[in-house]
């Protein structure tokens, strides 16, 4: 398939796990990529973030596949930082049809023990990010009078858990941002959709079991009510329906949530 040549994507948290992967789909299907990332590791949560040789080596795999890459470090916080990275796609692609925020992070904490830092940390980085970019990218889709901006909620976007309440709440508010933006985009022909994966098979995983001292595995039974028998499903999954989404087989999608749970939420 080669939905997507003569296209731009940028992607948020992509350096590894389910952004990556999306990355490196759509620049299988033609895309041009610009790929940011925080690329350091932050003081919360205490697991691994992407990295600096990671992003280097995501250009190199989309350089191999024919395609263009940028490849930007910097905080979803930063507004400076996603205000380059913006000019930077700009000014070598030319535009950016594609947003995918994706950069998120996760941590347990019982409501009655979460320190501000910990609430105010979430809600920056998992809702406050997705706003910050966006603000920088929609002057270009909106006088390009086309985009697709697609938001990386969760199944917790659509459910509660127990010691996930920052989390949980910053997901729902993506939801909303969600059905807000395809509101006021609509005229100009871009269209906002979010994404609800459940457990996913990425180092947030395997961060989230090392802090409770625990497997990846029972981390993902947390949330057992995937109907179908699988603990997990793979980064590749979620590409695939960024792909759809993004591409103009999706053209009159927006403003909806698109779940991909393995079941979860039917009960
Ligand atoms: N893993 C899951 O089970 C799961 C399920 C549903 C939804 N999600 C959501 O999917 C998204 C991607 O998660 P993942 O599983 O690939 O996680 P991950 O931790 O494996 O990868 C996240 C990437 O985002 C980057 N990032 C984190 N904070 C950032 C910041 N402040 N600024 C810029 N980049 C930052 C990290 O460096 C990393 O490369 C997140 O928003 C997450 O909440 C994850």
């Amino acid at each position: 398939m080669n939905d997507f040549v003569g296209k731009t994507a940028f992607i948020t948290g992509a350096a590894h796990g389910q952004g990556r992967a999306t990355a490196l789909l759509l620049a299988k299907e033609g895309a041009d990529i610009t790929a940011f990332d925080v690329a350091k590791k932050l003081a919360y949560p205490s697991y691994e973030f992407g990295s600096k040789s990671e992003l280097e080596s995501l250009k190199a795999e989309i350089e191999a596949l024919g395609r263009r890459a940028v490849i930007a470090a910097g905080d979803v916080r930063d507004d400076e930082a996603i205000k380059q990275a913006v000019e930077k796609s700009v000014a070598a692609f030319g535009k950016i049809d594609i947003l995918f925020n994706n950069a998120g992070i996760c941590a347990y904490a019982a409501l009655d023990s979460m320190t501000d830092e910990e609430w105010n940390t979430m809600i920056d980085i998992n809702l406050k990010g997705p706003f910050n970019v966006t603000r920088r990218v929609v002057p270009y889709m909106i006088k390009a009078k086309s985009g697709v901006i697609i938001n990386n909620s969760s199944t917790m976007g659509l459910r509660g858990a127990k010691r996930l309440s920052h989390y949980t709440a910053s997901k729902w508010g993506l939801t909303g941002l969600t059905k807000a933006w395809a509101l006021e985009l609509a005229p100009h022909n871009i269209r906002v959709v979010s994404i609800h994966p459940t457990g996913v098979n990425t180092p947030m995983n395997d961060g989230l079991a090392a802090m409770e001292g625990t497997t990846p595995l029972e981390i993902a039974q947390r949330s057992a009510g995937n109907l179908l028998p699988v603990p997990w499903i793979e980064p590749d999954d979620v590409a695939h329906l960024v792909a759809y989404l993004a591409s103009d087989k999706a053209r009159y999608a927006t403003g909806s949530q698109f779940v991909l749970d393995a079941g979860l939420l039917t009960v």
